[in-house]
């Protein structure tokens, strides 16, 4: 996992470089040996590829504590969400046609409820507080009779925000409403057990914990109600996502899982640590800097830091960090032209000119103390240069 030395990349939330054991493991799947069969296949190489596709599922079922049946792989965290939200929908759409999302979650989340919204039903998009989180009033006091789904993410993706997804869950459970979490961001570097966690749905990705780009998981409890298909075909995954399955992707997931899992109880509390470091020395260094989400490193997704500068443009900030070596993003986003505030940042509260603002830093296995000491030999000047100065008297 080596990056430029003179380079630094603080961009682990966008996605992870391969891990060394993930590409070796993925290996006889992309190369030329045997192992390239259809796992449809009743002959020996559809074997060896139905094979490797089963242990990729009991591997993911070890991890967060299911039975493999229970696992769908997906293309990645964005069509889990999707075969969530847009499957469900079909199935329940007789109980009702009301479902509840939060405010700030992923694209993947949120372009799926408006879709719904535009085929007719109601959406909710809950309000957060101004550190990120969900309440579970606000959630109580959304629930109506006709509502059939709820989708909430784990942890967020910009502003780390934890989500009390436990108590989300047996709320929802005690009405018998279906109960989503995206956990993207927090697979493998929070603990999740799902034999108690109280949910029906999770999504994972494997970019994001250092697997191949392209994969991912949606996790359907066995006594839930299943999502109607998205993709229509052969009928693999147990009818859920027809298409031949992508091996080598798969079985990457489930190792760049599993190794994760295995450094979870060192790398968690280090990510932390170092979090912990970014939180109380970056706004000494700059105290312009506005942070985004919550104030301690253990109520934030493992890793991440957001922070705006106001006025200065996220994306200006980003293409200046670029030019010293520094890899970061920006939740604001450039649409024809005009810089469009992150849909986050303003669901906290925030003005627009800081939700135009934010500098989203993601730590990751390579990070280190030193990293933090080289970004604030660099930001710091150029805030200050990027701030419009104020006219002083004419002399
Ligand atoms: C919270 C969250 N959900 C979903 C996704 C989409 O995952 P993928 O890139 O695997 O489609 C992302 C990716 O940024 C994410 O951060």
């Amino acid at each position: 996992m080596t990056i430029q030395p003179d380079r630094l990349y603080l961009d682990h939330a966008a996605t992870t470089p391969i891990d060394p054991a993930v590409a070796e493991a993925m290996a006889p799947f992309v190369s030329s040996g045997e192992q390239f069969g259809n796992p449809s296949s009743l002959h020996r190489w559809g074997k060896l590829a139905r094979k490797a596709m089963g242990q990729a599922r009991e591997t993911l079922a070890e991890c967060l504590n299911t039975t493999p049946e229970e696992w769908v792989f997906t293309s990645g965290g964005t069509e889990a969400n999707n075969l969530a939200i847009l499957g469900l929908a079909h199935t329940l759409a007789p109980k009702g046609k009301h479902i509840i999302v939060s405010a700030i979650e992923h694209s993947a989340v949120t372009n799926p409820a408006k879709y719904l919204q535009a085929m007719g039903w109601e959406v909710t998009f809950l309000p957060v507080t101004a550190d990120g989180v969900v309440e579970l009033d606000t959630l109580q006091a959304a629930c109506r009779p006709d509502t059939v789904l709820v989708s909430v993410m784990h942890g967020n993706n910009e502003v780390g925000s934890i989500q009390p997804i436990q108590a989300m869950g047996q709320l929802l459970q005690a009405r018998g409403i279906a109960f989503h979490t995206d956990a993207v961001q927090t697979a493998g570097k929070l603990p999740i057990n799902l034999a108690d966690l109280a949910v029906d749905y999770l999504s994972i990705s494997s970019h994001k914990l250092y697997g191949p780009k392209g994969g991912g998981a949606l996790f359907v409890r066995a006594s839930a109600p299943k999502p109607s298909p998205l993709l229509f075909g052969g009928g693999q995954e147990e009818k859920l996502r027809s298409g031949t399955e992508n091996v080598a992707t798969c079985v990457g997931l489930a190792e760049a899982l599993r190794l994760c899992q295995d450094k979870l109880a060192t790398e968690t509390p280090r990510l932390r640590a170092l979090q912990a470091q970014w939180l109380e020395q970056l706004p000494k260094a700059i105290p312009t800097a506005v942070l985004n989400g919550p104030a301690l490193a253990e109520h934030r997704v493992p890793g991440n830091l957001n922070f705006s500068f106001p006025p200065i443009e996220g994306e200006a900030l980003v293409l200046n960090l670029d030019l010293k070596g520094i890899g970061v993003s920006s939740g604001s986003a450039c649409h024809t032209g005009k810089i469009e505030p992150s849909h986050v940042v303003m669901a906290l509260g925030r003005s627009v000119p800081e939700g135009r603002s934010t500098i989203r830093f993601s730590l990751g296995r390579a990070s280190t103390q030193a990293h933090l000491t080289r970004v604030l030999d660099v930001l710091p000047a150029i805030v200050d240069r990027l701030t419009p100065k104020k006219a002083g008297p004419i002399q």
